[in-house]
């Protein structure tokens, strides 16, 4: 690993993709199914090595990753702390037997999560994905109240496994699949503090009516919301409205789970962007960094909700093979350990506002961008048709494109394609956002010219 890579400014020596990559895709063209990888002149990079807020793709081009890699490396790409657990770890046991015989790792990591809070008896289930802590707070849901339905929120992305994908909102996502999805869930708007007062009525009102009167169907047990929305764009609800649906839900006895998988950890400034509202979930579920880059997920509850579920009797009802991996919980411990080390979080917290304020001044000449939002290192820039509230369809699209020659990485968000999505690692520096600013300026208006 080249020695300075972390805090260095994009190097980039062969126009991306180089011929390594172009040549990588060819190859994975032939090999994976057609449906994962997007493959065209232009895009993507392969990753061969990353530190810090840099990755080094396999043509020796240097970047500054402004995605964490699906804002999961929070410390750091190969944070050494997280390298050394991991190194630890598997020089001893790589894997064990989660609920059987269990690897000693996962009792130090679930206690290390305990200690985050906010329940001072909390109880856990671990998996690998996101989509496995979904599933889980879900089915913990459906034992305490009962009520099999669902209530989620338009442009909900809650994972893409069955479960959770009947409760993610994106017809693309779903469509395909309809037809084997639980009918159960109900949509609500999700209020966009730019819409105002009038947004958070219109939901909810319908909120209210889903869980008091609904429309037939199975009655709502679990409300569960991304406190901020992610994929859709790092939509940020108007203040005291996560209260507001916090007392309807309780008022209908139903259980209400927040998704902080994206916003967990302190992506948004807060160790959990439920801390900036003052409202406490019934459930909450983790994953993304929590692994430092290993697959980790969590649903975790205080013990009077979690202990709906039965004591095991031999044979878990719910698990999996890699539940409680040592190896996964020896990076998430470290990972932990480094965020208190790091003062990660208040950093997420500065280094956002720093991040926003820049932005703000940069773009603040260009019609089309009707707003740049964020909390701590997690910030989206709304590209919309000036005077309009139309999306500029594929907008962040083609800017990721044109970043990438710039020697940027960002990710396109929104339904329509049309927010640009930022979630650096938190260690990213100061240096790094000042130089990224004004070339991202110029990548959006290239890309609202095209
Ligand atoms: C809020 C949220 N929930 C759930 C998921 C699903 O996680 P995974 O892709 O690890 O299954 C994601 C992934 O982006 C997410 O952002």
């Amino acid at each position: 690993m080249a020695e300075d890579l972390g805090g260095l400014l994009p190097r980039i020596q062969s126009p991306p993709p180089g011929p390594r990559s172009l040549e990588m895709a060819e190859r994975l063209s032939r090999v994976e199914s057609r449906n994962i990888t997007h493959l065209t002149p232009d895009f993507p990079v392969f990753w061969e090595e990353a530190r810090g807020a840099n990755v080094r793709d396999v043509d020796g081009n240097i970047y500054l990753d402004l995605t964490g890699a699906f804002g999961v490396s929070m410390a750091g790409h190969t944070s050494p702390a997280v390298v050394e657990g991991i190194r630890d770890q598997a020089g001893r046991l790589i894997h064990g037997m989660g609920d059987v015989h269990p690897p000693a790792k996962k009792v130090e990591f679930l206690e290390a999560l305990a200690a985050l809070g906010p329940w001072p008896n909390s109880r856990t289930i671990l998996g690998s994905s996101g989509s496995e802590a979904v599933e889980a707070a879900l089915k913990t849901a459906l034992l305490v109240t009962g009520r099999p339905g669902i209530l989620a929120f338009e442009g909900a992305y809650h994972g893409l496994t069955s479960g959770p994908l009947a409760a993610t909102h994106r017809e693309d996502f779903r469509g395909p699949f309809l037809s084997r999805l639980y009918k159960g869930v109900r949509f609500a708007p999700f209020p966009d503090s730019r819409d105002g007062d009038r947004a958070v009525k219109k939901s909810l009102d319908k909120v209210r009516w889903i869980l008091r009167e609904g429309d037939g169907g199975d009655e709502v047990g679990a409300v569960i919301i991304e406190p901020i929305q992610g994929r859709a764009g790092v939509r940020i609800p108007p203040p005291g409205y996560l209260e507001a649906l916090a007392d309807l839900t309780w008022n209908e006895k139903a259980l209400l789970i927040f998704d902080e998988i994206f916003t967990g950890l302190g992506r948004t400034g807060a160790l959990f962007a439920f801390l900036h509202e003052g409202v406490v979930p019934d459930l909450l579920c983790l994953g993304k960094g929590l692994g430092g880059g290993l697959p980790l997920s969590a649903c975790v509850g205080p013990a009077r909700i979690m202990n709906a579920w039965p004591p095991t009797r031999g044979e878990a009802i719910h698990t999996s093979t890699f539940l409680g991996n040592p190896l996964s919980c020896a990076a998430g411990l470290s990972f932990l350990r480094e965020l208190r080390k790091g003062d990660l979080v208040a950093r997420s917290e500065t280094m956002g506002r720093k991040l926003l304020t820049l932005l703000t001044t940069s773009l603040a000449e260009i019609s089309e961008v009707s707003e740049v939002r964020g909390r701590g290192l997690f910030v989206g820039v709304d590209l919309r048709h000036p005077g309009t509230n139309r999306p500029i369809k594929g907008v962040a699209v083609r800017a990721a494109t044109l970043a990438l020659r710039e020697g940027i990485l960002v990710l396109p968000a929104g339904a329509a394609g049309h927010v640009l999505e930022l979630s650096p690692p938190l260690v990213i520096s100061e240096e790094q956002l000042d130089w990224a600013v004004p070339r991202l300026k110029k990548v959006v208006e290239k890309a609202l010219a095209e």
